[in-house]
């Protein structure tokens, strides 16, 4: 294979049973509506087949916390060769080859398999989720004889049994169905569909499939609807089938059934190879922007791409009511649920290059503000406190508890009540995407309102030491998890200062440019004179802390009085710190879960201080660091290019590339790391590529590239114009 079809392509060959969880999540596709797991078509007992839908969360009345309720596998196929089911763990499997075109969004797998019986058969699968229709699935099936085959069976049906979830109840984990009057159809002999409905929030979803190229009945099956033909096949004889679906929620229309029925009657009107054309002409004209080229570093080119890839088949195009959970759509873990990684991690990526996705995920905030709102009077304070962990609703979602381990214990969660750090980092996204993008009507009409609102939370929240005449925050969490309930992070301390002053700023420039928005916004959240003089007082009097033995910032107060750990001597490591000590003894610790102070030199660089600072604050907090979020890495890259430390800088960026691509934290089965991706992204464009807004207006690059890279080129969008910048080191 060449370089430029390698780098765009995962393979998995031989056949690794020992792998599948992980390349069940590597291999999923998705078109931003949904996401579907790359399980087999045959399905097997202990898979984690999942197809989800953005938005479709429900409450099962035995769980913590809403999920986003998993619906059947639409890719199903059962096959039988004279009487023996094509299964891989019967019979042989001669040759094996499964691969994901990142390119074009098109899983395929390829197996010469030989029956219990003897025989031969080549199966070659097909399936992408359109990226020109989303709500369009296809699939095609070819199935060549080597052997004389008599009776060759196959059902192409929905498998409803793979539409669980598991629910943490007190007894442990259990499977749960999120869904409730189900119905199923079967329109014609090559149709059928099946419709749901979720038990709690009462969304219905709706699959209908045709199939073609056999002679196809209806299976009449009451649980599992499907199509089902019979042929005989002389040997080197083929039979090519193609299914065709189409789903859709009632989030999209109240018509469901019609709507599908509309769908499906255009997709099969196109037929197959027009719709993939049209899907990969899509994919084509999203990487034209998306693509970051390097050349000089096949590793670092595959990794760029699948890190983009991955964030474009969960991105949501069309939707600005949803956003993209941690794991993405690409397995079970967190539940769908948002956290700050899409404002911080991911979204970024989409501000350079989609702006009208970054602004869907930035509006997903906007409609939530009410839930924001909720959760600050809840708490006794004013304007909005986005929640930690947010589904459809807005509202705090984060579980308050760990499940039991194996002698019943419990820990208390405390996230959801005080790492309150994500209120400024949806204020920094919304900043950065105004300043990149110019879009001044998104500005005015939602995001002055998100940052001066949540300026109005901080206003009410801080807390006044009058003995020490500072502002401090208590019982936080900063972005180490690791420390619960500490007092001034300084991470959050910090960015609550630029926030401050950026609320000031729109107002400045709402004030100047229109003053009754200003007014207006004034009035509504209650930003009067004593607000904005305590906003003030706030910028000059917050607390950051420092640590004069060392003369770096403090991530916390009392941070240097906890135990030294000398993480060297755990190296190389795959269990979490947290882990091998338990978690008093970490709290007890300077082991630090994830990028911290690092992650403020990452998003405030200079602002910070000078490079000596810088590095004085580098050399303290990173051999403290245990990387036990998948955050961590990518973004110490970032900081280490920008502090001129290429080779450290390349080192976290290749060991974040593994987290998904080598399952090096062996817990990609629960799904993709989203935030360690988007993270990837901004490491190479904002670290090695040292893009940056210019203080004069205009962009700036200042590139700090590995000696072996030829050469670097990406794209971007500045201001709505589309600016392509080529980098030689
Ligand atoms: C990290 C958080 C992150 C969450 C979801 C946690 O382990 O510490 O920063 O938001 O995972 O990815």
């Amino acid at each position: 294979m060449r370089p430029e079809i390698r780098t765009w392509k995962l393979t998995e060959k031989p056949f690794n049973p020992t792998h599948l969880f992980h390349s069940e999540t590597i291999f999923t596709i998705g078109n931003g509506y949904l996401g579907s797991r790359a399980t087999f078509e045959e399905g097997y007992p202990d898979e984690i087949a999942a197809t989800l839908l953005h938005g479709i969360f429900n409450h099962h009345e035995q769980d913590l916390v809403p999920d986003l309720a998993n619906v059947p596998a639409w890719f199903a196929v059962q096959i039988t060769v004279d009487g023996e089911p094509f299964r891989l763990n019967e019979g042989r499997i001669l040759g094996y080859v499964r691969e994901l075109d990142m390119k074009n969004g098109i899983l395929s797998r390829q197996v010469l398999w030989q029956s219990p019986g003897g025989k031969i058969l080549r199966f070659t699968f097909e399936r992408f989720a359109s990226m020109a229709d989303q709500h369009i699935l296809a699939q095609q099936i070819e199935i060549t004889a080597l052997d004389e085959v008599q009776v060759l069976d196959c059902v192409l049906d929905f498998n409803t049994e793979t539409a669980l979830n598991i629910a943490y109840t007190a007894e442990g984990p259990v499977l749960v169905s999120h869904w409730k009057n189900a119905s199923i159809t079967y329109p014609a002999p090559d149709q059928s569909g099946w419709q749901g409905e979720t038990t709690q929030s009462g969304y219905r979803v709706g699959i209908l499939q045709q199939v073609s190229g056999a002679d196809f009945r209806a299976t009449e099956s009451s649980n599992r609807p499907g199509n089902r033909f019979q042929v005989s096949l002389k040997p080197e004889q083929r039979v090519t089938v193609t299914r065709l679906v189409g789903i859709a929620t009632s989030r999209d229309t109240k018509a469901l059934s019609p709507f599908l029925e509309e769908k499906l009657g255009q997709a099969v009107e196109k037929g197959y190879n027009t719709l993939k054309t049209e899907h990969c002409a899509a994919w084509a004209a999203i990487w034209e922007d998306m693509d970051i080229l390097i050349e000089g570093d096949e590793y670092v080119q595959k990794a760029a791409r699948f890190a983009a890839y991955q964030l474009i088949i969960a991105a949501p195009q069309k939707d600005e009511r949803v956003s993209i959970g941690a794991k993405t759509l690409s397995g079970p873990g967190y539940k769908g649920h948002v956290f700050w990684d899409t404002e911080l991690f991911m979204l970024p990526p989409f501000t350079l290059t989609q702006p009208g996705i970054a602004r869907n995920l930035l509006m997903y905030r906007y409609h939530n503000l009410p839930g924001a709102r909720k959760k600050a009077k809840d708490e006794g304070f004013l304007g909005a406190m986005y929640p930690w962990e947010s589904t459809d609703t807005g509202e705090e979602t984060t579980p308050k508890w760990t499940l039991p381990d194996k002698h019943g214990n419990r820990i208390r969660i405390w996230t959801g009540d005080h790492e309150q750090h994500i209120s400024s980092d949806i204020a920094y996204a919304v900043w950065q995407y105004w300043k990149w993008t110019g879009d001044n009507e998104f500005f005015v009409k939602h995001g002055a309102e998100m940052i001066l609102d949540t300026a109005v939370f901080w206003y009410s929240r801080v807390e006044w030491n009058a003995k020490k005449q500072r502002y401090e925050l208590s019982e936080q969490i900063g972005p180490d998890e690791y420390h619960e309930n500490i007092n001034n992070p300084v991470y959050t301390n910090r960015m609550v200062v630029w926030h401050l002053q950026h609320a000031f700023k729109t107002l400045n420039w709402l004030r100047t440019n229109l003053p009754e928005k200003a007014q207006a916004l004034q009035s509504t959240l209650h930003i009067t004179d004593e607000v904005q003089a305590k906003w003030q007082d706030i910028i000059a009097k917050m607390y950051i802390p420092r640590y004069e033995p060392l003369n770096v910032y403090e991530q916390f107060d009392g941070f240097f009085d906890k135990d030294e750990v000398n993480l060297a001597l755990y190296t190389p490591r795959v269990t979490a710190m947290d882990v091998i000590l338990g978690h008093q003894r970490t709290n007890a610790s300077q082991v630090i879960k994830q990028a911290d102070v690092v992650m403020m030199i990452a998003l405030l660089g200079d602002e910070l201080g000078d490079h000596e600072e810088l590095m004085r604050n580098w050399r303290v907090y990173v051999p403290r660091t245990a990387h036990g979020s998948s955050l961590s890495q990518a973004m110490h890259a970032w900081a280490a290019a920008r502090l001129g430390l290429v080779e450290e800088a390349y080192e976290h960026w290749v060991d974040a590339a593994g987290i998904d691509l080598e399952d090096t934290k062996g817990n990609v089965r629960d799904g993709i790391h989203g935030a360690a991706n988007g993270g990837l992204y901004q490491a190479l464009i904002f670290g090695f590529a040292g893009l940056q807004l210019d203080e004069k207006g205009g962009w700036k690059v200042d590139p700090r590239l590995p000696a072996w890279w030829k050469s670097m080129t990406f794209s971007f969008y500045y201001r709505g114009e589309k600016q392509t910048v080529t980098l030689k080191s």
